[in-house]
């Protein structure tokens, strides 16, 4: 049997690349592949790439069949910055996508699916417990209500998932990662930590100097600090939900596993290369507008325990395997 993975970007191809090191057959499902990008890491004897729409449930039920998939890992979506100009396909896609999923897989019988969900939700939790926020968080529905489209399409999701389990008895199981960054072709456009990310790297990585200066980007650090998670890592969650048996709970938070201040994320760019020239802007202050952050690390107890996951990359070694990817990919 093989596994379909819709959306075939940053996470997506992250966690194809997982589970084909695992020795299965990933499906990657998206409208737009990026075949030169995928080709480049994937097998394509083992790995295969559908073109198809996520809101197509007819394509979908097709391709379920047709691949012999009997798991699903949802990730196709639009994220912060192109939701801002295009705000009802987001809803659109990031919603009526998660509907589609969830019906391919009721009238198809698929055993379980994933979702990539996103931390972002916890912009609408009143408190934050001490070790972090908690998957079952507290809110006031309106006084603390999400500010951006971007969570209430991914919380929308999560909910349109849970329903489906519980009503129609789809085996359902979601994640929200933290900010995520990793291998991909060119710039990044959709998550915020992988274009800061891509801005502290790629210039250093070939010997060119980076001037920080883009307050979309700063503003990330308004609150502080991040959590950034490896892309990698983000494939191996998605991967270990797939399977993970008995599961207690069906809401996962899955972190880096440590909150961390720009300068620590500066000092590990440098310790991998040496020399980097990187200038920061002062203008973090008076950034306007940026993608969504939350003020406090996640909780990833639940993960650790229900699905085993564990970080292979802590901020160093992250930094090194997606520096080495933009040099030998130029
Ligand atoms: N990147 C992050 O930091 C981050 C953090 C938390 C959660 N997430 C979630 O993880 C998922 C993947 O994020 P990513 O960074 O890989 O995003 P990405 O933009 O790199 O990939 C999304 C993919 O979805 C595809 N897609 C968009 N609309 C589609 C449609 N109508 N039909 C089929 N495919 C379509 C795009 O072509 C793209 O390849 C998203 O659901 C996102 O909300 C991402």
């Amino acid at each position: 049997m093989a596994i379909l993975i819709t959306g075939a970007g940053m996470i997506g191809s992250m966690t194809a690349w997982r589970l084909g090191q695992k020795g299965e057959k990933p499906v990657l499902y998206d409208m737009a592949p990026q075949h030169d990008f995928l080709s480049s890491f994937l097998d394509y004897g083992t790995a295969k790439v559908v073109t198809g729409d996520i809101l197509d449930v007819p394509r979908l039920i097709d391709t379920i069949h047709s691949e012999k998939i009997d798991r699903i890992i949802h990730t196709a979506a639009l994220a912060t910055p192109e939701i801002r100009s295009r705000p009802f396909a987001a809803v659109t896609v990031n919603i009526g996508g998660a509907a589609a999923v969830m019906e391919a897989a009721r009238l198809t019988g698929v055993k379980r699916v994933v979702l990539a969900s996103t931390t972002a939700v916890y912009e609408g939790a009143a408190t934050v417990p001490p070790g972090g926020y908690e998957e079952d968080y507290e809110t006031r529905c309106l006084s603390n209500r999400q500010k951006w489209l971007y969570p209430v399409t991914k919380h929308a999701a999560e909910q349109i998932g849970l329903v489906y389990a519980d009503a129609y008895g789809v085996d359902f199981i979601a994640l929200r990662l933290c900010g995520a960054f990793g291998w991909w072709k060119g710039r990044p456009s959709g998550a915020g930590s992988a274009m800061l990310m891509h801005a502290l790297v790629s210039g250093p990585a070939l010997g060119r100097p980076v001037v920080l200066d883009d307050p979309w980007i700063l503003k990330m650090f308004s609150a502080g600090k991040l959590d950034l998670l490896y892309a990698k890592d983000a494939g191996k969650a998605l991967s270990l939900a797939c399977f993970a048996p008995d599961l207690k709970q069906k809401v996962y938070n899955v972190s880096g596993g440590r909150f961390l201040d720009l300068g620590e994320i500066i000092a590990a760019v440098r310790k991998v290369i040496p020399g980097a020239r990187i200038t920061l802007s002062d203008r973090i202050a008076q950034s306007p507008s940026g993608p969504t952050v939350i003020s406090d690390p996640v909780n990833i107890t639940a993960a650790r325990m229900g699905l085993g996951y564990e970080p292979d990359f802590d901020i160093e070694n992250a930094v090194r395997d997606y520096c080495d990817w933009l040099r030998r990919s130029g």
